[in-house]
Order: C-alpha cells, then structure tokens, then sequence
C-alpha cells in the first residue's frame, strides 16, 4: 500500500487525514514542528501509536528531505494561518515548502517516488468571492444564496456578465464606519452575493496570496514534471481538535470558549455574514477521494459545506447545543482580512461523487461535546483576541 506524507498531521485537518488514511490501509508518515500557537501543551494525545513520526519543518530542506523519502503521495496541510500582521511567514512557511517540495522531489525520483501532491489550499485565494451589482445589471437582482446553492451551476447563467464584480477587500474606513457590504466599486451601490466558483481569484491577505502562489507553483510545476497536484479550496473547517490558542481557528472556539467560561458570545460586525461551514470528517473523504480518483489531477476544488448559514446561526446553534441562556453581544468590532459573504460553489467536487454529509447543527454539537473534556480551556479565551487587538487586527467601529 502507498506510503503518504501528511505534512502538519498534528493539526486539524490533517490528524483527521492521518486516521482516515490508516483506516483505508495506508501507512502514513506525519510531519509537523509543532508549532506552539497550535500546540502549546506539545505533541496531542491523538497522533495513533502506529504513525512514523518526524518531529521538523517544512520550510528546512533536510527536514523535509527526511520525511519525504520513499513517499507516493503528499498531504502538504502543514501552515501558518493567522491575522497577525507577519506578512512574510505566510509566503515563508506556506509557498516556499511547496517550492522547497517540488525541489526535492524532482532532484532524486528514486529516493523520493513521489506520484501525487495534495495542497491544502483555502477559499480565501477568493477573497471577497464574487457580487451581482443590481444597477449596474439595470435592475436584475441575483437570486437568494440559498435558492442559488438549490439551483446551480445554472444560477448564474441569465445574469449579465459586465454586472459581475470580483471586489477587492472592503476599505478600513468603511468598516470604520460600520458599513459592512460591500460596494460596487464602479456606481456605489449595494451589491448581492454570488457563490464562489473555482474560477474567482481575489485573495486578500497575506495568507490567501501564500495559497494562490501554491496553487500556481502546484499547477506549473506539478505539469512540468508531470507529478499529478490537487489543490483543495477548503472554506471554513469545524470540528474536534481544531486549535484551541490560534485566532484563525474559528468561530466555533470563540463561541464555544466564551460559553463554557460563562460569558456571551461576542460577535464581530453585525453577525449576519454568510459562510459555508464544513466538518472536518467531510473534508478529509475529500482528500482520500482526490488521491484515488485520477479526474482530479490538476486540478483546484472548492471543498464547502454547500449550506449558508449567518454567524448570528451558528452562535444560537451553540447556545443550544450547551443549553446556555447566553445572548451573543455585538461590540461593533471587525477584523482586517475578514470577508463578508463568502459561500462556495461545491459542485465540481461534488461531480466526483463527493457530497458533505455532516450538518452545521452536527458540527457545532460535536465539537462542543468534545470542547468540555479539554482542559486548559482559559488559557486560550483570551490570548488570540489579545494579540490581534495588540497587533491592530481587531478593531472598534468608530461611532
Ligand atoms: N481549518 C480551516 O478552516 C482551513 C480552511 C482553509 C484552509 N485550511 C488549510 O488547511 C491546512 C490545515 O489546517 P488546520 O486547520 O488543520 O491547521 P492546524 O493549525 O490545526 O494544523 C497545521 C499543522 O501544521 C503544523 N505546522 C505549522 N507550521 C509548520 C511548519 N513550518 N513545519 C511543520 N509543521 C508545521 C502545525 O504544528 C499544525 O500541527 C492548512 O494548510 C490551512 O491553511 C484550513
């Protein structure tokens, strides 16, 4: 059975990979550095007893040298995912290990067989995603995202393409203002969402350029030297083990660790935001299925929940899921780098016969029965608000 390299196995997404791989008869080799903002207690209890272990980094040559040996297929899932303004570790640590990947791998075939990359990539190479501008389309509206998730990938179909816009991100003074939709940046007017196809290209932030610039490294060399690459547009990931410390970890450890401390979820802008939430069990069938099915080589999928949910949803779904009275506050707070709506169109993985089976109200019950077994839970209440407000990330709306 092939040997696979999950490169950031310790984490989230992948330790979930990791099990699913062993469960499918793989043998699987991990690895990871352990980076203290996901791992500040160390090495977690749940890497399997069986898994060959590499303790190093994906961004040193013989680290990743060493993991890489006699391996068929690569998970690259290791990277640096925050709101911290450290622009260059982003390109760092997430481009230059799949560059520093594709180096080793055609240097020595022998020694590193490797025959298909995965990289996890994100929806936020997206950015803003995509937006009908109704007067721009002389009084057309998009349909609902709801009605546009039941009926594509015809929905976009009857709407005039020049109305079509790709934002950029929303100006600091207009979140400044409160003003939280986004504009048509050619008549002004408010805009309507459309959902983001493979095709949509607008990253924002440091960390969505650090996944593009894999995805084209992906595409260019993966070609050229004929090493198969997949690229997974994962949205927004939740379930157990995700990082309880880091700030990018989500909107299920914020809420969740606010109301296991008895204190109400906090809400930044005005909660109405959509996503499309997926559960981490969903995506790691999606990885399984790209590794095994030839029709995804070279290419990029959006690996989404296919369901939009408001921010304000998920905080009442978590209420109810600890049976807590606690209302979510809304402090007129933002952060740079957030997007507004952003929900994916799933369809061309869904093409391969992948469907997302876990529902959101699934999600948040599973990782709130598994966030009261974890201790050190105040450890991680405070510490990434405090760091992006330290670090100008999160701000206050300007009354
Ligand atoms: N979780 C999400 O919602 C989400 C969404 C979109 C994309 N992604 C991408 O999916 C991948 C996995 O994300 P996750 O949520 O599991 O993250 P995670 O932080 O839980 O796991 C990442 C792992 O990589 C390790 N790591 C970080 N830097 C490393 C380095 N230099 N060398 C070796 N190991 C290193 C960390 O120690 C950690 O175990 C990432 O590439 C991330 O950008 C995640």
């Amino acid at each position: 059975m092939a040997l696979c390299l999950v490169t950031g196995g310790a984490g989230f997404i992948g330790s979930h990979t990791v099990d699913l791989l062993l469960r499918r008869g793989y043998e699987v080799r991990i690895l990871d550095n352990l980076q203290p903002r996901v791992h500040p207690r160390g090495k977690p209890g749940f890497i399997p007893q069986g898994v060959d272990f590499v303790l190093g980094d994906v961004t040193n040559r013989d680290d990743l040298g060493r993991a890489l040996r006699d391996v068929d297929v690569v998970f690259h899932l290791a990277a640096y995912q925050d709101y911290m303004p450290d622009f260059s570790r982003f390109i760092h640590t997430n481009t230059e290990s799949a560059a520093l990947l594709f180096e080793l791998a055609i240097a020595d075939r022998d020694r590193y067989p490797v025959r298909k990359i995965v990289f996890a990539s994100s929806q936020a190479v997206s950015g803003e995603g995509a937006y009908l501008c109704p007067s721009c389309a002389g009084g057309i509206h998009a349909p609902s995202i709801h009605d546009q998730l039941s009926a594509r990938p015809s929905s976009r179909a009857n709407l005039p393409a020049a109305a079509i816009h790709i934002p950029r991100p929303r100006p600091i003074d207009q979140l400044k203002r409160g003003e939280w939709e986004i504009r048509c940046e050619v008549c002004g007017g408010k805009m309507e969402p459309l959902l983001i196809r493979e095709s949509t290209i607008s990253p924002g932030t440091a960390y969505g350029i650090s996944k593009y610039a894999i995805e084209l490294l992906a595409d260019r060399l993966g070609r050229r030297y004929e090493i198969p690459t997949v690229c997974m547009r994962y949205t927004y990931v939740q379930g157990r083990r995700n990082s309880l410390y880091n700030a990018y970890s989500g909107v299920a450890r914020r809420f969740a660790l606010r109301i296991l401390h008895e204190l109400p979820p906090v809400v930044y802008e005005d909660g109405q935001q959509l996503r499309d939430y997926i559960n981490v069990h969903d995506v790691a069938r999606a990885n399984l299925l790209v590794i095994e099915d030839e029709r995804a080589n070279h290419q990029v999928f959006n690996v989404g929940g296919g369901r939009a949910v408001t921010v304000l949803e998920i905080a009442s779904m978590m209420q109810r899921a600890f049976g807590s009275p606690l209302e979510p506050v809304i402090p007129r707070e933002f952060r740079l780098g957030d997007t507004r709506h952003t929900v994916s169109d799933n369809s061309k993985l869904r093409a391969l016969g992948w469907e997302p089976a876990i529902p959101v109200e699934q999600n948040i019950a599973e990782y709130t029965e598994w966030i009261k077994e974890q201790s050190g839970t105040r450890e991680g209440l405070e510490e990434a608000e405090r760091m992006m407000r330290e670090n100008g990330v999160l701000l206050q709306v300007e009354r």
